[in-house]
């Protein structure tokens, strides 16, 4: 009775050349260059300010760089077509439910709006989804009614429903109990391994980048310091690097090796 026709397409590789961006006078991002391969974990770490949210909204295509690009299989993204095709979905910071809504009229949302399927359809859809997330039989449920590792769930079930190629995860873990951390980075590398997403992940929480992590990147200060295996980040030699995972990651870590 399933007809999963595209759950399985697999994840979409994503280059960034070159990205930069200033607002007034202050320059944010200074020269980005990194891949994604399709199907990574790929986890972005760095200080408060560092320009990993404006990073993000450059992924989306919320902003236009100032210089350089950003390809998605190859195609500049920018061009709605390409944004569509090579689907992209983002799980916001605060999961972004709304409150007056059940949890299956939030995860179904965007196929109602679009009137895209039947509402048995989406019904169907929305139980499969939860149902992905741990969250069997609590589409009747209120938002409110949820704990905060819950509701991080929803909102990834609801990026679920367009079965995306691309995830972006802002600060998955903030404001959860340690053990809810845990259990959204499983629920993370499942998915991986079930639908072959590549995920992007901006994050300050250490213990899920290197657990969950194919590589990760640290930014500071507007330019990559490192990209690479977990075991190689803690291992760099670089001792802003160590400096930076030892620190606690606060916004006035500034002993710049310059
Ligand atoms: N729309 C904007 N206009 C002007 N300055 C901005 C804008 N967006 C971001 N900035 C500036 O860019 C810098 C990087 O901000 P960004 O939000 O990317 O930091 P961040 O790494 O996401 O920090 P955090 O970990 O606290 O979320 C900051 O100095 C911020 O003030
Ligand atoms: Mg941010």
């Amino acid at each position: 009775m399933m007809h999963n026709t595209s759950s399985t397409s697999g994840g979409v590789r994503v280059q960034v050349r070159g990205l930069r961006k200033s607002y007034g006078n202050q320059e944010v991002l200074k020269g980005l260059d990194f891949e994604v391969e399709p199907g990574e974990i790929f986890v972005i770490m760095g200080p408060s300010g560092s320009g990993k949210s404006v990073l993000l909204r450059h992924l989306i295509g919320l902003e236009t760089p100032d210089a350089g690009e950003i390809l998605i299989e190859g195609e500049p993204i920018g061009a709605p077509e390409v944004m569509a095709r090579h689907r992209m979905a983002m799980v916001f910071q605060s999961g972004a439910l709304l409150q007056s809504l059940t949890v299956g009229e939030n995860v179904g949302l965007y196929l109602t709006e679009h009137r895209l399927k039947s509402p048995e359809e989406i019904a169907r859809v929305v139980a499969e989804k939860l149902e992905a997330v741990g969250l069997k039989d609590t589409a009747h449920k209120m938002p409110g009614d949820l704990s905060g590792g819950m509701k991080k769930r929803v909102a990834i079930a609801r990026a679920l429903v367009i079965e995306p190629q691309l995830i972006l995860y802002d600060e998955p873990t903030s404001e959860l109990d340690p053990l809810s951390a845990v259990a959204i980075g499983e629920e993370m590398l499942n998915l991986q391994r079930r639908i072959q997403v590549t995920s992007l992940v901006v994050s300050h929480d250490r213990d899920l980048a290197f657990n969950i992590a194919d590589r990760i990147a640290l930014i500071h200060e507007g330019r990559l310091l490192a990209v690479d295996r977990p075991a190689a980040i803690r291992n760099h030699a670089d001792p802003v690097v160590q400096h930076f995972l030892q620190a606690g990651l606060k916004p006035n870590d500034r002993k710049d090796a310059s």
